[in-house]
């Protein structure tokens, strides 16, 4: 691991694949419970939370998983079919706020973090 933070990606930086997969797992329990977002998602969240793990995972500068096996990312035609508000764009990232915090990710990785999925996040906006 290169110990020059800026040629080495937010991926390794972070503690790679089961630093994510902490991540994502602390997220979706979350986004679960909250009344803005629980009621978007399936019951079977599993499929989602195996799709983000690939998704974060090259979004972050990791080997592209997502990609691989679904093809062009295509985000925000993906979040097309549901209603995404900003108010759900700021639960979103509170969730994930949140999660970092519970897994104990370091508050200067976790700002790192916030900042960048924040552009994707409203970009992800849909509706009023
Ligand atoms: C802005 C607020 C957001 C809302 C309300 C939202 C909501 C959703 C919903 C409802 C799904 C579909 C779940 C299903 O399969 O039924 C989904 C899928 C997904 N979301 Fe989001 N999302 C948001 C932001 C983001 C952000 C910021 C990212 C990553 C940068 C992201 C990444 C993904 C991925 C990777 C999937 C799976 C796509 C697939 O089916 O292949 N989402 N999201």
């Amino acid at each position: 691991m290169n110990i020059d933070d800026s040629t080495t990606t937010l991926y390794e930086r972070m503690g790679g694949e089961p630093v994510l997969r902490r991540l994502v797992e602390a997220f979706y329990p979350k986004v679960q419970e909250n009344p803005l977002l629980g009621p978007l998602f399936p019951e079977d969240i599993r499929p989602v939370m195996e799709k983000q793990i690939q998704f974060l995972t090259q979004f972050f500068g990791g080997p592209m998983l997502y990609t691989m096996e679904h093809g062009h990312p295509m985000m925000r035609a993906r979040h097309m079919p549901f209603p995404v508000t900003r108010e759900r764009a700021d639960a979103w990232l509170s969730c994930m706020r949140e999660a970092a915090r519970e897994i104990g990710l370091p508050d200067d990785l976790a700002g790192i973090l916030l900042a960048r999925l924040q552009a994707p996040a409203y970009h992800f906006v849909n509706q009023e």
